[in-house]
């Protein structure tokens, strides 16, 4: 599963992308918001640091204007994939970027036949929401089942990039269903190393290791 990470804060990024296990990154508008930075300047930065797939999601509502925009922001640099939201014109739009062989992920997912409507315009990704089905009472796992279902019976590529990501087990779970990659923020990336048994065998072994007076380089 690749693993993304969903921020627009360079700091985090660059610290995440030092790891070497990050394949790109997701933005959106209320995280450049938070970010404070100017979008082009901070989607510039970004694809500078990673070099796989970094999405830049367009602001326009009609499909004109998600076009110019679209094609902007693709400008910026090659690994940019312009983001749109899962309505009528986002669809179309998507359909014509990537005619011109722009990457789209379609994002605001909450339903599996949204999905497969954003597959038929041949997005790259699909953004299905999983937090924000469960913060609503419903079951955002059962979103990825659907639509990895769906996906398979009919051979469509758009890859599954499970978003909304609140908990370590929202990875682990859309991991076990198939999806084809997490956007994950950086808090919960960072937490996916801890296991309460690695640190106290680690300091185990180590204590261990001391009482022997050896050292391994001599
Ligand atoms: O980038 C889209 C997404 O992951 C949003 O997450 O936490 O705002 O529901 P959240």
């Amino acid at each position: 599963m690749d693993i993304f990470i969903d921020s627009a804060d360079v700091r985090d990024l660059r610290a995440a992308a030092a790891s070497g296990l990050v394949d790109g990154v997701t933005t959106n508008p209320s995280l450049i918001a938070r970010s404070g930075r100017d979008m082009k300047e901070a989607i510039a930065e970004i694809c500078s640091i990673v070099s796989g797939p970094v999405s830049a999601e367009a602001v326009a509502s009609d499909v004109d204007g998600m076009l110019a925009e679209g094609r902007y922001l693709a400008s910026i640099a090659e690994n940019v994939v312009v983001k749109l939201p899962l309505t009528p014109a986002g669809l179309t739009a998507c359909k014509l970027l990537v005619q011109d062989g722009i990457r789209v992920n379609v994002t605001l997912c909450f339903s599996s036949v949204q999905a497969l409507l954003a597959a038929k315009a041949g997005a790259t990704f699909i953004s299905p929401f999983i937090g924000r089905l469960d913060d609503a009472g419903l079951d955002g796992m059962e979103l990825i089942r659907e639509i990895r279902t769906i996906y398979d019976n009919y051979g469509y590529t758009t890859r599954i990039l499970a978003a909304s990501i609140r908990t370590i087990n929202h990875v682990r779970d859309a991991a076990l269903l198939g999806a084809d990659c997490a956007t994950i923020p950086p808090k919960i990336f960072n937490a996916l190393y801890s296991h309460i048994l690695t640190d106290t065998g680690l300091q185990a072994f180590l204590e261990d290791w001391r009482s022997t007076g050896q050292s391994i380089l001599k």
